[in-house]
């Protein structure tokens, strides 16, 4: 029986810190609100695009494992926030890390897109079509954030890790995983204009209007991630007493304590980031992988719970199996270019962008935000 494993791991997380006192300058919010109804302190705003971070996740995440480039059968690249539609994102990663014989697909399914992409690669490596495949989750949601709407302003932010699958004879990788759909909620998050991150080849970046129901998805997310933490628990035969760890989406401290609580766990076995990332979407799972790894919180032959909901509203938990080794085989000199302004200046950028973006050439807003790859 061959097994998918987990065999590297590197998050990429952008250098400018967000506050909460950053963004009440602009918007009618307080840190006191913020932190009370989600955890969140501070969120990270990307200076470069979203294939830049994935580039660099993804070229650490094969140093820890020892694989090179040329050895990757397979990228799929997890992600609602593109760069652009079409060519795919995962490509711009493989022609970035030269990647020649890999496959290349991107998954959407919004702040779940990691884990959904993690069982396609599970599934393609057990099943012997690829030995080695890179799972990448990355968002970039500044430049698509309605920054004037307090409801959702607050709650995002920029980042990326990427993990190595590998065939494995030994138990381990995703043991077990439930997958679902809450379609009939759907209308409960949608982001209209979402497109291109970058003003350049003629196109201005669009505006985008958030459809967001905040108190209805926090109880479908809650109910449908106890629902799949406990289906995932049955079909492997385990009880909360054997999760190690849990290492949950990351959207809001409040929704996490209750799934946990409510699946028979201590918040004490919990991996958080919230309160330093805000919601990265596709990203917080995989970020809180590495940072639970590098801070020695992932032992040997541990067995992770990991939960996550998003836009869909998908719906999902996953029974990870870790393997012997917990620290990288090598360490990427892979690494962020330096970033010239703060966090607040980069969306103060964005924001004179959208607001100019119908006045373009009076405004002059022909300048890239970021090169594309
Ligand atoms: O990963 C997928 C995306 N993430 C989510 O979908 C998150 C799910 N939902 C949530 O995390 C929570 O529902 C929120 C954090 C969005 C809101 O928390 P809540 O406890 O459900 O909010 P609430 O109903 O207690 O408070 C809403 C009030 C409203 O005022 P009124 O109408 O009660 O007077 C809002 O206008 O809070 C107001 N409000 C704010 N006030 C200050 C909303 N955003 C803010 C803000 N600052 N940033």
């Amino acid at each position: 029986m061959t097994y998918a494993a987990i065999t590297g791991w590197g998050a990429a997380m952008p250098p400018s810190v967000l506050s909460n006192a950053d963004l009440s300058t602009f918007l009618d919010t307080t840190d006191d609100w913020i932190q009370s109804r989600t955890g969140m302190k501070e969120r990270r705003v990307s200076h470069v695009s979203a294939i830049e971070m994935a580039t660099i996740a993804t070229r650490r995440a094969l140093a820890c494992a020892g694989l090179d480039a040329s050895e990757v059968d397979l990228i799929i690249y997890g992600s609602c926030s593109n760069d652009e539609q079409v060519p795919n994102s995962a490509s711009g990663v493989q022609a970035a890390i030269g990647a020649t014989r890999a496959a290349s697909m991107d998954v959407n399914t919004a702040c779940t897109s990691f884990l959904y992409s993690l069982s396609t690669a599970t599934a393609m490596v057990r099943t012997g079509v690829v030995r080695n495949a890179v799972v990448i989750g990355v968002e970039i949601i500044s430049p698509f954030m309605d920054w004037d709407n307090r409801n959702v302003a607050v709650l995002f932010g920029d980042g990326c890790a990427a993990v190595v699958v590998q065939a494995s004879e030994r138990e381990e990788g995703v043991l077990a995983e439930q997958l679902g759909c809450i379609a009939d909620a759907r209308a409960t998050l949608r982001v209209r204009g979402m497109g291109v991150a970058y003003a350049n080849r003629g196109l201005v970046m669009g505006d985008t209007s958030w459809d967001f129901d905040g108190p209805e998805i926090f109880k479908r997310a809650v109910q449908g991630m106890v629902q799949a933490s406990a289906a995932v628990m049955k079909k492997a035969g385990v009880t909360p007493d054997d999760i190690d760890l849990v290492v949950p989406h990351q959207a809001n401290l409040r929704i996490i304590e209750a799934v946990v609580t409510k699946s028979g766990l201590p918040m004490d076995k919990v991996m958080l980031t919230v309160s330093r990332y805000g919601n990265m979407s596709a990203a917080t799972v995989p970020v809180a992988l590495a940072e639970a790894l590098s801070e020695g919180r992932v032992k040997p032959g541990a067995l992770l719970l990991m939960p996550a909901f998003g836009a869909g509203l998908t719906v999902c938990a996953h029974l990870v199996r870790w393997g012997e080794r917990v620290t990288p085989l090598a360490v990427s000199d892979a690494a962020f270019p330096p970033c010239p302004k703060s966090a607040l200046e980069l969306v103060n950028d964005i924001r004179a962008r959208k607001a100019g973006a119908h006045e373009r050439s009076a405004a002059g807003f022909d300048a890239p935000l970021y090169s594309a790859a």
